[in-house]
C-alpha cells in the first residue's frame, strides 16, 4: 500500500505523527508493506511558496492507494485557501462521494447523555460528500451595502443522490444491518428534497429486508440526543451530514475520537479525523490522537485489510478502558504517550 501522507497544519502534524507510528507496527506485526509518503502542502507551504497544492496535485493523489490528512486550518490564511484547496478540492476532483462516519461510543464514561452506554451510540453515517450546499455556486450582489442579496445554491442530483443511498444500503447489507435512515428537509426544501424521497424509495425497494424508515433533519438531530439506539445506518446530504456528525463525534466522546473517510469505491480515497486544527493546542503535546488513529483504520478496512483494521479498533479499545488517554478524555496522557500506548498494544 502506498499512502500519501498530509499532516497539514496545528494538530494535524501532531496527531498524524501518532497514526503513522501505528501503520509502521501495523506493517511489522502483519508483515504487510504500507508505504507512507509525506507531503508537505499545508499553511508553511502555502505561505513560502504561495501554491496550495502543484499543478499536477490531485494527479500525484490519484497515483496513491489512499491519502491520510492530519487537519488544515492555519489563522495566518485568512480565507483557509490551502485548506479548501487541498481538502475540498480533493473530495470533489476525486469524486469522493461517500463520507464514511462510523460512531460508536467505546466507552460510557466518555458520553455527554445521561445512563447510555456502547449498545446505545452505534451507528455509521453517510454524508453525500460532492454536492449539495457546499459546491460553492451562487454570488453576492452589492456586497458590503444595505441592499446586499447573498445567493447559495443548493445541488441535488439523480446520480449523486442515487449513488449515496445505494452505498448506505450496501453498506447495511453486507455488515447484517437490518435499519436505514434517511434524513432530509422535504417539507421545506420540496425540489431538491423531494428528488431524495423518491430515491430513497426506489433504493429501498431493492433491499426488501432491510426496514427503510425516514425523518426530518431537524427530528433526527433530536432523537441522536433523546434516543440514538434506534440508528444503525443514517444517510444524509453534505451540509445535514456536516451537522449530525459533530453531533456523534459529541456522542462518541468529543471531536478527538471521531474518524472519518472519504471515500469513492475502488479508487483513491482520502482519510482523516473529524477534528480540525485546534490552534491553541498545536505542538503541546495535547491533542487526541484517537480520532486520526481509527481514520488510519478505516483507510486500512477500506483498502481491504479488516484484520489489520480491527486489530488497532481493540488496540484503541483498550487504551481507553485503562485509561491511557489524553486530557480531553479523562486521561493524564499526552499525544505522544498515547500513540505510544496504543502502538505497543497492536497483536495480530
Ligand atoms: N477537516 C479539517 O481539516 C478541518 C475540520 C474542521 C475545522 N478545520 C479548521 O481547523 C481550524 C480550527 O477550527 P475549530 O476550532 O472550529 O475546530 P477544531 O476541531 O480544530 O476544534 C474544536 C474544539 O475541539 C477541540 N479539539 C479538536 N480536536 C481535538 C483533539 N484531537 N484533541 C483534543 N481536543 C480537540 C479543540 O481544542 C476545540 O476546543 C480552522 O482553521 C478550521 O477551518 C479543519
Amino acid at each position: 500500500m502506498r499512502i500519501a501522507v498530509i499532516a497539514g497544519d496545528g494538530i494535524g502534524k501532531d496527531v498524524t505523527a501518532e497514526a503513522v507510528k501505528v501503520l509502521g507496527r501495523v506493517s511489522e506485526v502483519f508483515g504487510c508493506a504500507i508505504t507512507l509518503e509525506p507531503l508537505p502542502w499545508s499553511a508553511d507551504h502555502y505561505l513560502k511558496t504561495g501554491e496550495t497544492l502543484p499543478a499536477n496535485g490531485y494527479d500525484l493523489l490519484r497515483s496513491f492507494d489512499a491519502v491520510f490528512v492530519g487537519a488544515l486550518g492555519d489563522p495566518r490564511v485568512a480565507d483557509n485557501r490551502h485548506a479548501r484547496d487541498i481538502l475540498l478540492g480533493t473530495r470533489f476532483e476525486l469524486d469522493l462521494y461517500v463520507n464514511y462516519r462510523p460512531v460508536r461510543l467505546l466507552d460510557e464514561r466518555l458520553c455527554p447523555l445521561k445512563d447510555r452506554g456502547p449498545a446505545d451510540v452505534n451507528f455509521t453515517v453517510f454524508r453525500e460528500n460532492t454536492e449539495g450546499v457546499y459546491v460553492g455556486i451562487g454570488g453576492r450582489f452589492k456586497p458590503g451595502t444595505a441592499d446586499e442579496v447573498a445567493i447559495q445554491e443548493e445541488i441535488n442530483t439523480y446520480k449523486g443522490v442515487h449513488r449515496i443511498i445505494k452505498h448506505a444500503f450496501a453498506f447495511a447489507a453486507e455488515r447484517g444491518h437490518t435499519k436505514v435512515c434517511m434524513a432530509d428537509k422535504s417539507n421545506a426544501m420540496q425540489q431538491g428534497h423531494a428528488l431524495w424521497q423518491r430515491v430513497f424509495k426506489e433504493v429501498a425497494a431493492d433491499y426488501p429486508a432491510i426496514v427503510a424508515t425516514h425523518q426530518y433533519i431537524d427530528a433526527l438531530a433530536m432523537f441522536l440526543v433523546k434516543d440514538p439506539g434506534q440508528y444503525q445506518v443514517i444517510v444524509t446530504n453534505n451540509l445535514f451530514g456536516d451537522i449530525i456528525t459533530d453531533i456523534g463525534g459529541a456522542l462518541q466522546g468529543g471531536l478527538g475520537m471521531a474518524a472519518s473517510g472519504n471515500i469513492h469505491p475502488g479508487r483513491t480515497s482520502l482519510f482523516e479525523p473529524v477534528h480540525g486544527s485546534a490552534p491553541p493546542l498545536a505542538g503541546k503535546n495535547l491533542a487526541n490522537p484517537v480520532g486520526a488513529i481509527l481514520s488510519s483504520a478505516l483507510m486500512l478496512e477500506t483498502l481491504g485489510h479488516p484484520q489489520e483494521a480491527a486489530a488497532i479498533e481493540r488496540a484503541v479499545e483498550a487504551a481507553i478502558a485503562a485509561r491511557q488517554t489524553t486530557t480531553d478524555i479523562g486521561g493524564t496522557l499526552g499525544t505522544r504517550e498515547v500513540g505510544d500506548w496504543i502502538t505497543h498494544a497492536i497483536k495480530p
